[in-house]
């Protein structure tokens, strides 16, 4: 009589124990869930179909530069799409489509010097599993006249550092690019091309890249189904 009143009372305090064990754990996990940090690191990655990237140097002294022409690029597009620029770990990213059944379009600027943006670049491909066929990358270009846009299909680097960097990341030529003239000096002198490269567009030349000239980029990206007309 005893031990069997004995052996109850063990029991439920052992069967105690276990309940409070048990909803401490649950009520741990909830907490868990609801926290925003444990939430960004649960999430995968968003997979985007097309990515436009764009080429530039950091730092708001380098923002009107004429070798940053390809990140001003970016930022019309999302901004006339009504897309948020968002830092992650490799730069900016907007991201068209996200909430639809549409193709996913990243829209993306690096945040690193121009001659090492290979590296966040293959790092964003990876991360949101793009193929490299499905990229663009806009850049400046000192062989044709200011304000004329074309696109490209591979090719060399043509001396700029920007794309060294992506040929040597990607470990591949064969990737699209969409070329915006910026103009030649009258030279082709590194002296002379450094300091033009690295120079301000006028406010002129500004007006003209927000009005007419990224438009015209936004028409070819359309015509090649980087953005749905
Ligand atoms: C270009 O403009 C920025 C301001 O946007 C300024 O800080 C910078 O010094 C200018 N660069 C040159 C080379 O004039
Ligand atoms: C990249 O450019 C920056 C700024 O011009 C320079 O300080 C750096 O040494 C360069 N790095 C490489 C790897 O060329």
């Amino acid at each position: 009589m005893l031990t069997s009143t004995l052996f109850i009372y063990i029991s439920c305090i052992i069967l105690g124990l276990f309940i409070a064990l048990f909803s401490s754990k649950r009520k741990r996990e909830l907490q868990k869930q609801n926290s925003p940090s444990a939430q960004n690191t649960k999430e995968t990655p968003i997979q985007l179909d097309k990515l436009i990237i764009g080429l530039g140097n950091p730092g708001q002294s380098y923002e009107n530069m004429r070798h940053n022409v390809g990140k001003l690029f970016i930022s019309y597009t999302a901004n006339k799409f009504k897309a948020q620029l968002k830092k992650i770990n490799q730069g900016y990213l907007a991201i068209l489509n996200e909430d639809t059944d549409q193709p996913k379009i990243g829209l993306f600027n690096t945040y690193c010097y121009m001659n090492i943006s290979g590296k966040s670049i293959s790092e964003v491909i990876k991360k949101h599993q793009v193929k490299v066929e499905n990229i663009i990358v806009v850049h400046d270009d000192l062989d044709n006249a200011f304000g004329k846009v074309k696109i490209k299909e591979g090719g060399s680097a043509e001396g700029h550092n920007g794309l060294k960097s992506i040929i040597e990341y990607l470990d591949t030529k064969e990737f699209l690019r969409l070329k915006i003239g910026i103009d030649r000096p009258n030279s082709r002198d590194p002296v002379v091309i450094s300091p033009y490269v690295l120079g301000n567009f006028s406010s002129e030349q500004l007006n003209r890249l927000n009005s007419e000239i990224f438009e015209k980029g936004i028409e070819i990206l359309k015509s090649k189904n980087f953005i749905q007309s």
